[in-house]
């Protein structure tokens, strides 16, 4: 049922779970000093009970609660990409629940970029909130995209839909080096540019034993339909949508969708056109090959989802 902020905090408080927008994507909100509501989360979710929640806060007095120690540099990082698609990894404070953080000695956190999160949090307090989608499926991106998940089951703040379409970057900040575990809107580029700090760049980690960051050992992003690189030989056919970012690519047909270059608009659509193949029955989606990450700061995102939908 669709609630207003108001309605969506009361039911928070008494330990319910409300699905809200963020300028990434959809989170599936939850008190996260309940512990109760965080375990309904996983229910809720199918989600592995090991792989750790966001905290997501409305302002910068809340960290004290959730995080001990933070590197000298992280003022600086939260003053320019707070509120926004960045998560900070940092040693948690032993009153963050375990089922929050999978055991871990840490714990994310981010300040969403969106007003109607902004002022969920602020009446709530920390929120719990991992991408609405049920497990294994694409985020969700919009409030339809919810109710594909849950029918009419879920409850939700409606912001229509999301700014940037893509999960925010992970950056652990409790290793020597800041160190990026996953890619998201802010790139490791952009942190060195602002203040010279080095970023490790993401790592493929599906080869190591225990990830660091423990959700990307898991499938993640898929829809149905068959996810794969458009090649040359392809011919339009009404059973493949085709998502087309360059001008090189001249054929015409009625599932060939053009992003002309825009990856910002192919990063906010993105999983709606997962989503869209899935709801028309359609089995395939060929993908034209993204060009260097030089090119637009959400490539290396794109890359990272569209290789994860193909490969797992
Ligand atoms: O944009 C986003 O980040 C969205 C919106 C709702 O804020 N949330 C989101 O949450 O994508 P989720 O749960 O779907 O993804 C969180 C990622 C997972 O890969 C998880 O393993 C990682 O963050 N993570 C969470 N806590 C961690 C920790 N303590 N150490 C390392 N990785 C952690
Ligand atoms: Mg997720």
């Amino acid at each position: 049922m669709k609630l207003t902020v108001r309605k969506a905090a009361e039911a928070i408080k008494k330990g319910g779970i409300v699905a809200f927008p963020t300028e990434t994507v959809y989170g599936l909100g939850a008190d996260a000093f309940n512990q109760e509501a965080v375990r309904k989360t996983f229910a809720l979710k199918g989600r592995p009970s090991d792989n750790p929640l966001i905290v997501h806060i409305s302002g910068l007095h809340q960290l004290d609660k959730l995080v001990k120690t933070k590197p000298n540099y992280f003022n600086k990082l939260t003053k320019s990409f707070w509120p926004g698609p960045l998560t900070f990894v940092l040693e948690k404070q032993p009153s963050v629940p375990d089922v929050v953080t999978g055991g871990l000695s840490t714990v994310a956190v981010r300040m969403p970029d969106h007003p109607l999160a902004l002022d969920l949090i602020e009446q709530t307090g920390p929120l719990t909130a991992p991408s609405a989608n049920k497990s294994g499926r694409p985020s969700p991106t919009s409030p339809e995209h919810l109710i594909h998940d849950y029918g009419d089951k879920i409850d939700y703040v409606d912001g229509g839909p999301c700014r940037i379409g893509l999960e925010s970057t992970v950056l652990d900040l409790t290793g020597e080096q800041p160190a990026i575990l996953r890619e998201g809107a802010i790139t490791a580029k952009m942190i060195k540019k602002q203040y010279g700090i080095e970023v490790a760049e993401a790592i493929t980690q599906s080869s190591l034993d225990a990830p660091k960051s423990p959700g990307v050992k898991y499938t993640h992003y898929k829809p149905d339909a068959t996810v794969r690189w458009l090649s040359n030989n392809d011919r339009p056919s009404p059973n493949t949508v085709w998502l087309i970012h360059s001008n090189n690519i001249t054929e015409e047909g009625d599932q060939i969708i053009r992003f002309d270059g825009d990856f910002d608009r192919m990063a906010r659509q993105l999983y709606d056109e997962f989503r869209r193949a899935d709801l028309l029955g359609i089995s395939e989606i060929a993908i034209e090959p993204l060009p260097s990450p030089n090119h637009h700061p959400l490539i290396s995102a794109l890359e990272n989802r569209i290789s994860k939908a193909i490969h797992q």
